[in-house]
């Protein structure tokens, strides 16, 4: 086992249901490997369905009491976790590079990132109003409440460990809903040490509870099918998102379903390449490409094509890949090798259809889950490239001739999550901004996450918001009570 995690209280490898570190009922355990060693880290309860419904019930029990609470008790809770978080958030950034592989930089920068969403809503939770309507007859008032969901079933990502469970727990426990969660198998600890905290911070047992296991189906059909559960959301995979969609269906569940992307990033003669470049390198290649809105299809138009890739090529070629841990190194591991292997074949795809390795091209030296930084010029949409989500360190540049081309060509995808564009026209800014079929659009940049932001997507890149004022929503029911018979004297 790695030696980061001696004497760490934030390495658990047991589930955590009802305030309580459990193993799976079985006593079987799986491995967490690091991706940039192939070393082994830990070995996590793998539980199930059966440890599922009972932290269901665990939730069930405590629901009423935490809806019950004030607002401000609630948040103040929250405040002081997101306190704690970040307190320690070097440590859990350590945690988090060794078991998902992203430099520590990154790592700690997605902990604040977590971290921030949980202040947000802590600050949000506090402001949700209700309203009045008027009502078409004398005789009575129409009013609007909001009230808590009920029982929440999360199911996390690994690519984003910490963040992704933060920014799904904070509306939750601030809206007055308690959770289970099934954090991914391959990056449990990060979620384990967020639980950590949020016990010293005070969130009474029950509120959040983890269940760490392999048998994803198992846990999600649970949490699917249990009718105690009234809400899933989900970040994943589009195809694992209309099966969580199916199985909801049966007891009409809501749904937040933060799925696949296939951003297009559009760069215009008229762009300034001082910010495109540099934007164009962070969207498409932080956390080595593994990002629901990386930038998946780079159109760059006639006059400036040669140019960008010139000197798009002299910047990724001053990437170092590596160990996260080892100093300098801005690239790390992809998650898995048959991740690396999924990347190589699509990289292969695109130069059997006329594709151009500008650099990179292939895995890496440096381990079976490593893939180099690359760039393909000359792209054409009949390639996998252009229809599939890449989620690797690959980017595919197309060329344009003018904007109805373009803006159909980026629309031309079942997804629509987050698109990119970079002009100094403001007219095209408008045209373009509204004709992209995308939840999120950055024109002129490219770094457009953040708490304060409705996250989400339009098609088969889901439904729903996360973050802003707009993410509450998604944890709140809306109540009428109509109070008649008021004409009587
Ligand atoms: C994601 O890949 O799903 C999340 C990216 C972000 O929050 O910026």
């Amino acid at each position: 086992m790695s030696v980061i995690f001696e004497n760490s209280r934030f390495f658990r490898q047991q589930g955590y249901i009802n305030g309580q570190w459990v193993d799976a009922d079985s006593g079987n355990t799986f491995d967490v490997t690091n991706p940039a060693t192939g070393e082994v880290i830990a070995r996590v309860a793998d539980m199930g369905a059966a440890e599922t419904a009972r932290a269901i019930d665990a939730a069930e029990a405590v629901q009423a009491e935490w809806a019950a609470l004030p607002a401000r008790t609630r948040c103040n809770r929250l405040e002081r976790w997101y306190q704690a978080i970040l307190d320690n958030r070097k440590e859990l950034g350590q945690i988090m590079t060794v078991e998902q592989g992203k430099p520590i930089a990154e790592a700690i920068g997605e902990v604040a990132y977590g971290a921030s969403y949980i202040k947000w809503f802590a600050e949000e939770g506090k402001r949700v109003y209700g309203d009045i309507i008027p009502a078409p007859m004398t005789d009575k008032r129409n009013l609007v409440i909001k009230q808590p969901v009920g029982i929440v079933g999360a199911i996390t990502p690994w690519n984003f460990p910490s963040a992704m469970l933060a920014r799904k727990l904070a509306p939750a426990l601030a809206a007055g809903c308690v959770v289970v969660a099934k954090p991914a198998a391959e990056t449990p600890l990060s979620a384990l040490a967020l639980a950590v905290l949020a016990e010293e911070a005070g969130i009474p047992a029950g509120v959040i509870n983890l269940v760490t296991g392999m048998d994803a189906p198992a846990i999600g059909s649970e949490l699917t099918s249990n009718p105690k559960v009234r809400k899933i959301t989900f970040t994943g995979s589009t195809r694992v998102g209309k099966l969580l969609m199916e199985q909801c269906a049966g007891t009409i569940k809501r749904t937040s379903m933060e799925l696949g992307g296939n951003a297009p990033m559009i760069v215009f003669d008229d762009a300034d390449l001082d910010i495109a470049i540099p934007g164009a390198l962070a969207a498409k290649y932080r956390n080595s490409g593994q990002t629901c809105i990386c930038s998946n299809r780079i159109f760059v138009q006639d006059g400036i094509y040669d140019e960008f890739i010139e000197r798009l090529k002299s910047e990724v070629e001053k990437f170092s890949i590596g160990n996260g841990l080892e100093e300098g190194v801005t690239h790390g591991p992809l998650i898995t090798e048959a991740a690396a292997l999924g990347v190589e074949s699509k990289v292969q795809d695109a130069l059997e259809q006329g594709a151009r390795v500008v650099t990179g091209g292939a895995r890496s030296e440096n381990g079976p889950c490593f893939f180099q930084p690359t760039i393909i010029a000359d792209a054409v949409p009949s390639m996998r490239v252009f229809r599939e989500e890449i989620f690797g360190p690959v980017a595919p540049i197309f060329r344009f001739g003018n904007e109805e081309e373009v803006v159909e060509l980026a629309n031309n995808t079942e997804f629509g999550l987050a698109a990119y564009f970079y002009t100094e026209n403001m007219n095209r800014m408008w045209r373009v901004s509204e004709a992209l079929e995308y939840g999120m659009v950055g024109v002129n940049e490219t770094a457009i996450s953040s708490e304060v932001i409705p996250f989400g997507g339009m098609k088969e890149s889901g439904q729903g918001r996360e973050g802003s004022r707009y993410g509450m929503d998604d944890y709140l029911e809306t109540k009428l009570i109509c109070v008649g018979g008021l004409d009587r004297k």
